[in-house]
C-alpha cells in the first residue's frame, strides 16, 4: 500500500510558515495534500488530529490568505519583503559585496528569492537552476511571475542548466554566486564540479561567493531549525545536512582555489525554514516510529522557541586562473 508521510511546520494558529507560503504556494499544496495524503494511516499519530481536518485549515488559511491579499491589494512584493526569507535574501544581497555594474550569475537560484533581491544591487542576473525535477515543479513558473510581478525582466533572466556545466562562455561573469543551494547539491563531488565551473565563466577580476548555513546554534530557535533540518535530511532526500566551516573550506581548496575569504552573518531570522514532504513507503515500522519520534520532537522545539536559520557563513574567494 502507498504510505506517505506529511511533515510541514504548520498548524492551526496558522504556524510560522504561512509568511513562506504566500500567494502561490497554498493552493499548489492544498491542491497536493487532496492526492497525496489520502492513503496516510499514521498522520493521526503524528499530528495529533485527523488528517480531514488538517486539510481543512490548510484550505481555509489559503482562503482566507487569498481574500485578504485582495482586500488590501497586497502584492507579491509587499509579502517577499516582510517575509524572513525576503528580508534575508535582501540584506544578503546588500551585505556580500555585489555593484551596480556587476554581471551576475545566481547558481541554484530555486523560485528567484535571492535572484530579486540582487537585481537591484547588480547591472543583470542571470539565474541558473537544474529544475524543475526533484520536486520542483512549477518553480520555473514561480520565478518568472516574480521577476514578471517586480518588473524585471528587462534585469533577470532564467537559465535552465546543470550547474556542473554551465552553458556560458568562460570570463564571463562579475560574481558568480550560489546561496542557501550548496545543501541541495547532490553529493561533494558535484559541489566540487561546480565550484569549479563557477570559477570557469568568472572573469579575470571577478569573484565567486557562496552562502550557505552552518550546523551551530546560537538560540533555541536555531537548535529548532537544526532538529527539523536534520530530520529533512534524514527522511526525505535532496538535501544533505549542512557542512562544517572545514568541510566547507576543505572543498573550496580541493578545487584549486585559494586566497579565500570568509564571514559569519547572523541574521537570526527564518530564512531557510526546513518544509518537506516525507514518502515512507521505504520504511520499516521501526524507522517510522524514529521518523514520528524526531519530528515530535522537532515540532515541539518549534512552538516553544520558534525557528530561525542558523548563522550563514560567507565564503568568497577570487578567480583563479587554470
Ligand atoms: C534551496 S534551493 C535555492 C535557494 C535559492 N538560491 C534562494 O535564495 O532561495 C537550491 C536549488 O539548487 C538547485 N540545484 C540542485 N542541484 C543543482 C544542479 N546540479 N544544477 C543546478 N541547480 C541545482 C535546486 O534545483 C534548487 O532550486
Amino acid at each position: 500500500m502507498y504510505k506517505s508521510l506529511l511533515i510541514i511546520q504548520c498548524d492551526d494558529e496558522m504556524g510560522i510558515n504561512l509568511q513562506l507560503l504566500g500567494l502561490q504556494a497554498i493552493p499548489r499544496l492544498a491542491k497536493r495534500f487532496a492526492v497525496e495524503l489520502d492513503d496516510f494511516s499514521g498522520f493521526l499519530a503524528l499530528y495529533g488530529k485527523p488528517q480531514e481536518e488538517f486539510r481543512r485549515v490548510y484550505e481555509k488559511c489559503g482562503r482566507i490568505l487569498k481574500q485578504l491579499f485582495r482586500e488590501f491589494d497586497v502584492s507579491w512584493w509587499d509579502v517577499y519583503s516582510g517575509s524572513d526569507i525576503g528580508m534575508e535574501r535582501t540584506a544578503l544581497a546588500r551585505d556580500i559585496g555585489l555593484e551596480m555594474d556587476d554581471m551576475v550569475l545566481d547558481v541554484g537560484c530555486g523560485r528567484g528569492y535571492f535572484t530579486v533581491a540582487a537585481a537591484g544591487c547588480s547591472r543583470r542576473i542571470i539565474g541558473l537552476d537544474g529544475m524543475n525535477g526533484m520536486s520542483r515543479h512549477g518553480w520555473w513558473k514561480n520565478f518568472k511571475e516574480s521577476v514578471s510581478e517586480v518588473e524585471l525582466t528587462h534585469r533577470i533572466q532564467g537559465l535552465k542548466a546543470d550547474a556542473q556545466f554551465i552553458p556560458l562562455k568562460s570570463y564571463s561573469i562579475d560574481k558568480a554566486v550560489a546561496i542557501h543551494c550548496i545543501r541541495n547539491f547532490r553529493n561533494k563531488q558535484v559541489i566540487r564540479n561546480v565550484l569549479s565551473e563557477m570559477n570557469r565563466v568568472l572573469s579575470k577580476d571577478g569573484e565567486m561567493i557562496i552562502v550557505e548555513s552552518i550546523p551551530i546554534a546560537r538560540n533555541k530557535a536555531q537548535e529548532a531549525h537544526l532538529a527539523m533540518y536534520r530530520c529533512k535530511c534524514n527522511y526525505s532526500s535532496g538535501d544533505i545536512y549542512y557542512f562544517s566551516q572545514e568541510e566547507l573550506l576543505e572543498m573550496f581548496s580541493d578545487t584549486g582555489l585559494k586566497e579565500i575569504n570568509v564571514e559569519v552573518f547572523d541574521y537570526d531570522l527564518s530564512a531557510t525554514p526546513p518544509i518537506f514532504y516525507l514518502d515512507t513507503s521505504r520504511l520499516n515500522k521501526e524507522q517510522m516510529e524514529k521518523a514520528q519520534e524526531e519530528y515530535i520532537a522537532a515540532v515541539d522545539m518549534i512552538r516553544k522557541y520558534g525557528e530561525t536559520s542558523p548563522s550563514a557563513l560567507v565564503i568568497k574567494a577570487a578567480k583563479h586562473p587554470r
